[in-house]
């Protein structure tokens, strides 16, 4: 359960270093920078797909599951990897892929090779063109015609990712066996993708239109989806998931729905996700009394036992400090980092990145995830310290100013208060473990008490603000100076800031 005390950090191996010359990052690369991950002060890393692949969804179809995808190394480097985190205390998660293969996969390409394959039915194949009106996550019918067999297939997302029928034994079987091979490998857990996916309604029936869209019909969120995704007979997968990753390996779950459909994927004892990913922050608005409620929705709605998680960015969001703005990037992360539970942070989202423009002509991603991807900037040289000057990154760089080395220098930058926050929960128990109980919620300020000591009290406006909270300042966003600072009377905040007490004190 190393987990509950334990902070995830994202590593989009594409986008953190390259080794190679090829403006693309990779594994060793990750490797290399293990001394910033440890000293960042995070206690595991989750590395998006780097399985082989065609890279349409740059890894997220995946052609040879236990194979490195030549553009990020070799097993080999894989290995060094896991050794390198482990000699720093780091843990490494992997992603698990179940829902869809690529197109170019082995099995796939067998089971569209005649209706007769052995691997048929490996994958969802219907008659009719196209058998109902599902659709497809990024637009577009869920369904592709294959004229040589005469039949469709069913794909949630592009159709180079067809869907695997997990109802087959065979799949299943298979399938799970990946998750053995990567465990004999040394990692310590998954992030599991696409989790409610992974089941279908086998009578195909039509989903129904969602009234309150407004856009084309070929979208997604035209069409509600009842029968594609979110099915019941789904935990029978994640149970089957769950006790092929065990309890000493971390199973986390890509699980976007509701808090109330959500928080079923801890499952029953021993049989769901240990964190199904709690994507609401993302979603919320941004104001002290939403908020407020949101985590009170969330807390309440957890099963007896289960460990919450927060999430504010990933590689398929747009970047954190561009959501909530300049204004309110602190006060986000000091909110991420003293919530109960486990909190993820996407690569960069330590120093505070932006989404970076990218020009139509560089657009590569299908769903136009392109800028929360650009790589980590290191340094402000050209290359950004990600790859040799002259190197064309696979991505555009942001502004040169915002770097990695800068922020080092500077004792009060975005990534010094990542570490002061992350080595003051890992020594608090209150905050590491402590309950959560809202102090005040609105209109202005958030604050809350974690376990039995400590405040945590956050301005959500651009304005200055008063929290009637007392004790003695342990850190404030702007770390200016005002630790030690005692508190009896009501806490001035300036816009924007957040800051942490020790009540009692
Ligand atoms: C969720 C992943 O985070 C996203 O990047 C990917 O495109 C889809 N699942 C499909 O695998």
């Amino acid at each position: 359960m190393w987990w509950r005390r334990g902070v995830v950090y994202e590593v989009y191996p594409r986008s953190f270093q390259d080794t190679d010359g090829d403006g693309v990052g990779d594994l060793r690369g990750v490797a290399g920078r293990m001394p910033y991950i440890a000293d960042l002060g995070v206690d595991a890393i989750w590395l998006t797909p780097f399985f082989a692949s065609p890279m349409r969804d740059f890894g997220y179809d995946i052609s040879d599951h236990c194979a490195v995808d030549p553009s990020f190394g070799t097993l080999e480097d894989f290995d060094a990897l896991v050794a390198a985190a482990h000699d720093h205390g780091i843990k490494v998660v992997l992603d698990f892929v179940p829902n869809h293969t690529s197109d170019l996969h082995p099995w796939f390409e067998a089971s569209r090779s005649s209706r007769e394959s052995a691997k048929r039915d490996w994958y969802i194949w219907r008659d009719g063109n196209p058998p109902n009106n599902w659709v497809a996550v990024f637009g577009g019918p869920a369904w592709e015609w294959d004229e040589a067999t005469g039949q469709s297939y069913y794909h949630a997302y592009l159709p180079e990712q067809p869907d695997l029928d997990w109802r087959n034994p065979e799949v299943r079987g298979a399938m799970l066996a990946v998750l053995r091979f990567w465990k004999a490998r040394g990692v310590d857990g998954f992030r599991v993708d696409a989790m409610r996916q992974v089941l279908k309604d086998p009578s195909l029936r039509d989903n129904p239109r969602n009234p309150e869209h407004r856009g084309p019909a070929s979208e997604y969120a035209s069409l509600i989806p009842e029968f594609t995704t979110d099915l019941d007979e789904v935990q029978e997968v994640v149970a089957a998931i769950r006790s092929e990753i065990g309890d000493e390996h971390l199973f986390m779950a890509e699980v976007t729905a509701p808090i109330e459909r959500l928080v079923r994927y801890y499952g029953a004892e021993g049989e769901g996700a240990h964190l199904p990913f709690n994507f609401h922050l993302i979603f919320n608005d941004w104001s002290a009394d939403a908020i407020a409620s949101l985590i009170e929705r969330y807390e309440s709605a957890l099963p007896e036992g289960a460990w919450p998680n927060w999430v504010l960015g990933n590689h398929d969001q747009s970047r954190v400090a561009s959501r909530v703005g300049p204004g309110q990037a602190r006060v986000a992360a000091m909110l991420l980092l003293t919530l109960r539970g486990t909190p993820t942070i996407y690569f960069g989202d330590e120093l505070g990145m932006v989404d970076v423009e990218v020009p139509p002509e560089r657009v590569v991603d299908p769903a136009g995830r392109d800028p929360e991807r650009s790589p980590m900037p290191w340094t402000g040289e050209p290359g950004r310290g990600f790859c040799a000057a002259g190197v064309e990154p696979w991505l555009p760089f942001g502004d040169a100013s915002l770097n990695a080395a800068a922020q080092e220098a500077d004792p009060r930058s975005m990534l010094a208060l990542h570490r002061r926050l992350l080595a003051l929960r890992r020594d608090s128990d209150d905050l590491a473990e402590g309950a959560y109980a809202t102090l005040v919620a609105g209109p202005e300020v958030l604050a809350y008490r974690r376990g039995t000591g400590t405040a945590v009290a956050l301005n959500l406006t651009g304005a200055p603000a008063v929290a009637p909270v007392r004790g003695e300042i342990v850190l404030t966003t702007e770390l200016d100076g005002r630790e030690g600072e005692r508190v009896d009377g009501g806490l001035a905040l300036r816009p924007g800031e957040g800051a942490i007490l020790r009540e009692g004190a």
